[in-house]
């Protein structure tokens, strides 16, 4: 039987976004942001465990205060990350090593991501490998040299930025981590750790809504949005 194990990178430290409150746990309505992607991992019925990665300091915080109240239904850890995003992520890794055969990595800081676009990146990465959600870039884009100077244009067609849920076959990832390790590649994805490999990863198209929450005018996005989908499934019959 396969197993799935979704990684939770929720560990930044750089995370603050006003009050003092680290990110994943600022209140957004209802629940701390960490909690909406919680829910949508704990209705995915795919995804057979989760596994939340923190800082060791918000380690206690976010077992006692935070996980309680995600009304989580499904066998859930918490590992502590690293110093970098990949390095959370590996770790992660490190503690499913034997229970999975594909993981599902979704940043904490996406709050938006829907259920359907996590099946279908699971189900295409069952089948190839490896699979990523992303969105086409919509603005245009120029290399900006010294003093500000742009360099050139650069054409858009076939650009699109990278969000996650990204998801993998746990092998493939796992060897990714290890090349990028051994040879000090940093990425700022799992994604580019796999392409290095030489190996294929697909991309299917996400949603515009599914931003990293970063800035605290991010969080007002969020929430206009949550408002938006909370009154259009009031209006439905
Ligand atoms: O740093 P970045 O904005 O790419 O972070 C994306 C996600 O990775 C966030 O949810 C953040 O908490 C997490 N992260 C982590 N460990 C780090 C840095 C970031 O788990 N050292």
């Amino acid at each position: 039987m396969s197993r799935t194990v979704a990684l939770v990178p929720a560990a930044g430290v750089g995370s603050r976004i006003g009050n003092g409150c680290p990110k994943p746990y600022r209140r957004l309505g209802q629940r701390p942001l960490i909690g909406y992607v919680l829910e949508t991992l704990g209705e995915c019925a795919e995804v057979d465990r989760i596994v939340v990665i923190v800082s060791a300091e918000e380690q206690e915080f976010c077992r006692e205060k935070i996980i309680p109240t995600c009304n989580l239904h499904k066998p859930w850890q918490l590992v502590v990350g690293g110093a970098q995003r990949q390095q959370s992520v590996y770790n992660g890794m490190k503690a499913i090593q034997g229970l999975a055969d594909t993981v599902v990595v979704h940043d904490a800081a996406r709050p938006l991501i829907s259920l359907q676009l996590l099946q279908e990146c699971i189900f295409e990465a069952k089948k190839c490998g490896a699979c990523i959600v992303g969105v086409p870039v919509r603005d245009t884009l120029k290399k900006v040299g010294e003093r500000d100077i742009i360099d050139k244009t650069i054409p858009r067609s076939h650009l699109w930025m990278a969000q996650t849920p990204q998801v993998f076959h746990y092998d493939l990832l796992w060897n990714a981590h290890q090349k990028a390790l051994q040879e000090y590649f940093q990425g700022t994805d799992d994604s580019v750790l796999v392409e290095r490999l030489g190996l294929p990863v697909k991309m299917i198209r996400g949603s515009y809504k599914n931003i990293k929450v970063t800035y605290p005018e991010d969080l007002l996005l969020v929430e206009s949005w949550l408002v938006e989908e909370k009154e259009q499934a009031e209006e439905e019959p």
